[in-house]
C-alpha cells in the first residue's frame, strides 16, 4: 500500500472555508495538484499565491485565488524550502519568490513546510546559498559593501529561453518585484547567529529582503521528491 506523503498529510490540515497561502517551486507545486484535487471534490477553499507562477498554476488547475490586500489573516500556508534546520529556522527563495513568500507566511496562522528529501540540515548554511533580494540601483556598489562584511555574492542570471530572459540589465534575473537576486555565500559557521545576520543584512539600504525565515514555520513534512520536472 502506498505511504502518505507529506502533501497529503498537509492537505489534512485544511479546513472548509481557509484561506491557504499557495507557496512557490516544485513542492509547493505538487501540493497544489493535490489541492485541486480536493477542490474539484468540492472543498470550498480560496488561496493566495506567493508568485505569478503559482498563481498561473492555481488558475490552470482550478483553484479560487484572492489577493493578500483582501485578507487580514491566513488560515494555512503551504510551502517549501531549500533548508530545514532542527529548530524549523529556513532559507527559502532560490526559486526567487522570498519577499512574497514572507508576507504570506507572515501573515499566516500556521505555516507548514513540505520537502523532498535532502533538504534537513544540522545547521543553517549547509547548502551555501542565501538568496537576498536587492533593488537594481547600485548592485555592484551592494556586493561590495557586501564583501566588507564577509559576504560574497553574484547576482542570478536569467536563463536563455526563460519567460524572464533579458527582462533586467545585462541579463540579470529579475523577481516578480522586479527587482535582481543575489546569491550570497553563506557558511553554517556565518549563520550561527542568523537573527544577528537578518538585522545586519536589512540594515544596508538597497536590501529589500532575505531568504532568512526565522520562527515562522510550525511544522516541517518531508517525505518522497516532488516531481523533478519543474523548475523551482
Ligand atoms: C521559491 O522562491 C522557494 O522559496 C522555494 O520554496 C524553495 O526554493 C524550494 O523549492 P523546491 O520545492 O522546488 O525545492
Amino acid at each position: 500500500m502506498a505511504s502518505t506523503t507529506q502533501f497529503e498529510l498537509a492537505l489534512e490540515l485544511i479546513r472548509p472555508g481557509d484561506v491557504i497561502g499557495l507557496g512557490t517551486g516544485r513542492a509547493a507545486q505538487a501540493f497544489l495538484v493535490e489541492l485541486a484535487r480536493k477542490v474539484q471534490e468540492g472543498l470550498e477553499i480560496r488561496g493566495v499565491a506567493t508568485s505569478q507562477r503559482t498563481e498561473a498554476l492555481a488558475r490552470t488547475l482550478g483553484i479560487p485565488l484572492i489577493e493578500l490586500d483582501e485578507v487580514e489573516t491566513v488560515d494555512l500556508t503551504v510551502d517549501g524550502a531549500d533548508e530545514i534546520a532542527p529548530n524549523l529556522d529556513l532559507i527559502k527563495g532560490l526559486g526567487g519568490a522570498l519577499i512574497r513568500e514572507k508576507m504570506v507566511a507572515a501573515a499566516s496562522r500556521r505555516f507548514v513546510v513540505v520537502a523532498g528529501p535532502g533538504k534537513e540540515f544540522d545547521r543553517l548554511g549547509g547548502r551555501g546559498v542565501l538568496p537576498v533580494e536587492v533593488v537594481p540601483f547600485a548592485v555592484e556598489h551592494l556586493r561590495r559593501r557586501l564583501l566588507k562584511m564577509g559576504f560574497d555574492s553574484r547576482p542570478r542570471m536569467a536563463k536563455v529561453g526563460a519567460e524572464w530572459f533579458r527582462r533586467g540589465l545585462e541579463g540579470l534575473f529579475l523577481t516578480d518585484n522586479g527587482n535582481p537576486l543575489l546569491e550570497v555565500a553563506v557558511t553554517p559557521d556565518q549563520l550561527a547567529n542568523p537573527h544577528e545576520v537578518q538585522r545586519q543584512l536589512h540594515d544596508l539600504p538597497g536590501v529589500v529582503g532575505t531568504g532568512l525565515f526565522l520562527g515562522m514555520a510550525q511544522v516541517a513534512l518531508i517525505g518522497p521528491n516532488p516531481v523533478d520536472s519543474q523548475e523551482s
